[in-house]
């Protein structure tokens, strides 16, 4: 269920009246940069073609009421909103209404329907929240920029759904355009549009599908290292660190927080190199960089679990030319870079790691940068 006309369908269905319009906003897969966002650090991320979906018609009586595609209808006055409430997807919406009108705001009406992966550390839930931003924005005609209209979509998470995320998810599902990685400098918020030139190429997203573990407190915990480290190195952000830094400051930094700064120091300076390689149309060499980044990840930010070790290495193994976790990790998909003649090799040598090794069999999909978030219909 993955168009404006379904959405728009199974909206009427619910409200027995056409919605005003209907709005899409993309995941995202992270090619480089990750852990950084909320450091003011580097990333670059790009759209897929996998969206969230909303219809959306304005209401008076401070009521959302939505029906999602395959989980049924829910409702909640905004009074109502506040962290963890409503629970679950409607706290995407009325928690976008929330952000947007306060909580004696009017109200919508919203149908939902989604294909980017749950769970797959593919921005599933930021892509909810900013196409109900979209067209909440539109219908009220209320003239959020679209850096704005992210920044609002990282209040819903910080204050109605309870995760310290960064600002990456949000600024990719509303920034990225077709073709093109967003280069995002998270401490300005300046963007970028990377043009993706990748003839022979293949970008292979594999979603393990492993169970997201204590994901919402150790990324919390990540975060909080972060952000002692930065005090304790008295810098303005964890993005102003250098390597000479963590030797300078000694046992003042403890050991996990000394391997946090390393992979940030180490992950802004793969992200400058590999934009570097793709503006000069060198995309083939970015491999060892996403590798070394997923290295980083597993050994330093401690944020990989064993099927995303085991997805990458596996890939690796059979000729991919690069692979790294993608998103936030703890579970979640990795991304390999590979070429095209490989592609078949990559995938089944995956698969076979995971049979070997008692793993639920992963899903893949082939991606390229996709569309941005925009007004459908
Ligand atoms: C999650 C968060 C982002 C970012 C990534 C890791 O996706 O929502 O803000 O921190 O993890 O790069």
């Amino acid at each position: 269920m993955t168009s404006a006309t379904q959405v728009a369908d199974l909206f009427t269905g619910e409200f027995g009246a056409p919605p005003d319009g209907v709005w899409s906003a993309p995941g995202r897969v992270n090619l480089i940069g990750e852990h950084t966002d909320y450091t003011g650090g580097l990333a670059m991320p790009f759209a897929i073609n996998q969206r969230a979906w909303i219809a959306a018609r304005p209401r008076t009586d401070g009521i959302v009421r939505a029906v999602a595609h395959g989980r049924g209808a829910a409702s909640a006055s905004l009074h109502e909103v506040s962290r963890g409430r409503p629970a679950g997807w409607l706290g995407y919406l009325a928690g976008a209404a929330w952000v947007v009108e306060g909580a004696n705001g009017g109200g919508w009406d919203l149908a939902l329907a989604s294909d980017v992966p749950i769970g797959g550390g593919l921005s599933s839930s930021a892509s909810i929240t900013c196409a109900a931003l979209l067209a909440m924005d539109d219908l009220s005609s209320s003239g959020h920029g679209r850096q704005e209209l992210a920044g609002l979509a990282q209040r819903v998470e910080h204050e109605v759904i309870g995760i310290p995320c960064g600002i990456m998810d949000q600024t990719a599902s509303l920034r990225c355009t077709r073709d093109h990685l967003l280069a995002l400098d998270t401490r300005t918020l300046d963007v970028v549009q990377v043009p993706w030139r990748a003839e022979g190429l293949a970008l292979l997203v594999t979603d393990t599908r492993a169970p997201h573990v204590l994901a919402d407190g150790q990324y919390a915990d990540r975060r909080r290292q972060c952000e002692e480290a930065t005090v304790t190195l008295g810098i303005p952000q964890l993005r102003d660190a250098t390597l000479a830094m963590i030797e300078e400051a000694g046992p003042l930094l403890t050991a996990d927080q000394a391997a946090c700064v390393r992979h940030v120091v180490s992950e802004n300076g793969r992200v400058i190199a590999a934009r570097t390689l793709l503006e000069q149309g060198r995309t083939d060499e970015i491999g060892p960089l996403l590798t070394a980044s997923h290295a980083s990840l597993r050994d330093d930010f401690r944020v990989t679990v064993p099927q995303l070790d085991v997805a990458a290495k596996a890939a690796l193994d059979a000729g991919a030319l690069g692979a790294r976790m993608t998103g936030g990790g703890f579970g979640g998909s990795t991304l390999t870079l590979v070429r095209g003649e490989d592609l078949d090799a990559v995938r089944t040598a995956i698969d076979s790691a995971f049979a070997d090794h008692g793993f639920g069999a992963p899903a893949h999909f082939v991606t390229s940068p996709a569309d941005g978030a925009a007004r459908n219909a």
